[in-house]
């Protein structure tokens, strides 16, 4: 049986933190109390029926105080460029750790800056687009079955959460054509988050990341591709590596390749375990023409994949669900 000294305690403590403190009056505790003086000694009632009464006077006075406090804080001005905690009236309430980097935000902003050295401009994808730039203008006819290898995820209205971020290479190219008529070339990649269908496991999330580039010139080759794919593993793992590719069909490039490079040796790779890290080729002529980008005049090499297994393997992630759980006992290792 919960006495009046026991609610006491509880049911302050309760107001001082509620934004609505008044119905702490409909609190069980209170009808419980209420409830149990029916069970007395005819001799007790009074007594118990007085502190009950003082317990309700006190708890009136508290929200009364409560309700002013909350009052003054919904009028006061609020300073938006001040320190997080500022505006708060009870400071103590708030949580006392501040966040940290999420190591995905780390590691796509290492790769950006690596480009845009290189000279590329960067952007995030989309992470909503229709039909036509996940596929159609990536020269995937309809009902192609290269289509269902992607596992897309579509919205009733037909709008489509990116599987790629090849779904940005036709406006990528389409904003980039006054570059090319200047002299100039398209050197971009576009980064971000994209989606599908997947049954997760260790290796597979239904949202993972991936890093796109477009390049286009009057004499664009495979070998300034390997070349510039070569250099940007080179930076990112701070090693000479070895790399390779092996022929792969993606409908947008022609030829296709996936690009593989030797685990570095700083993670423990012994020379000979080859870990594919993209898909590129060079640009089909079809994907040229639907940006109207003149084939026979320009050329052009594009890659795309990398993002989560580059950070699962710098940092020994074994398990891609970590990246997306937002379970704070992962997150805290990358403080
Ligand atoms: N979009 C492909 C995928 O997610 C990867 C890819 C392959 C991107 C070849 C490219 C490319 O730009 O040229 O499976």
């Amino acid at each position: 049986m919960t006495t009046p000294d026991e609610a006491r305690a509880e049911l302050l403590a309760r107001i001082r933190t509620s934004d609505q403190p008044q119905t702490v009056l409909r609190s069980p505790e209170l009808r419980e109390l209420a409830d149990n003086i029916k069970d007395l000694q005819p001799e007790e009632r009074s007594g118990a029926g007085k502190a009950l009464n003082e317990l309700k006077q006190e708890l009136l006075r508290a929200i009364d105080e409560r309700q002013a406090e909350l009052d003054e804080a919904g009028t006061a001005p609020i300073d938006v460029t001040a320190p997080w905690d500022v505006n708060s009236k009870r400071p103590d309430l708030l949580p006392t750790e501040t966040g940290t980097r999420h190591p995905i935000a780390t590691e796509l902003e290492r790769v950006v800056d690596i480009f845009t050295r290189m000279g590329f401009d960067a952007h995030e994808s989309r992470q909503l687009d229709d039909d036509w730039n996940m596929f159609g203008a990536l020269n995937f006819p309809e009902g192609h079955p290269a289509r269902d290898g992607y596992d897309t995820f579509r919205t009733e209205e037909g709008f489509i959460p990116p599987a790629h971020t090849s779904t940005m290479q036709n406006r990528v190219l389409k904003a980039g054509k006054a570059k090319l008529e200047a002299g100039g070339q398209i050197a971009s990649i576009s980064y971000g988050r994209v989606f599908r269908n997947e049954d997760v496991d260790v290796t597979h999330e239904h949202t993972f990341y991936q890093v796109e580039g477009v390049f286009v010139s009057k004499d664009a080759s495979l070998a300034q591709m390997l070349g510039v794919l070569q250099s940007l593993f080179e930076t990112y793992f701070g090693q000479k590596l070895k790399i390779k590719t092996q022929p792969a069909y993606f409908p947008f490039v022609e030829p296709g390749l996936e690009f593989l490079i030797e685990k570095p040796a700083q993670l423990g790779g012994k020379g000979g375990d080859w870990l594919e890290v993209l898909g590129c080729g060079m640009i089909h002529p079809n994907v040229l023409l639907a940006a109207d980008i003149d084939p026979t005049e320009y050329r052009g090499f594009a890659w795309g994949g990398m993002g989560d297994r580059m950070i699962m393997l710098k940092y020994g992630i074994e398990d891609i669900r970590h990246l997306e759980s937002g379970k704070l006992a992962f997150l805290r290792k990358f403080a």
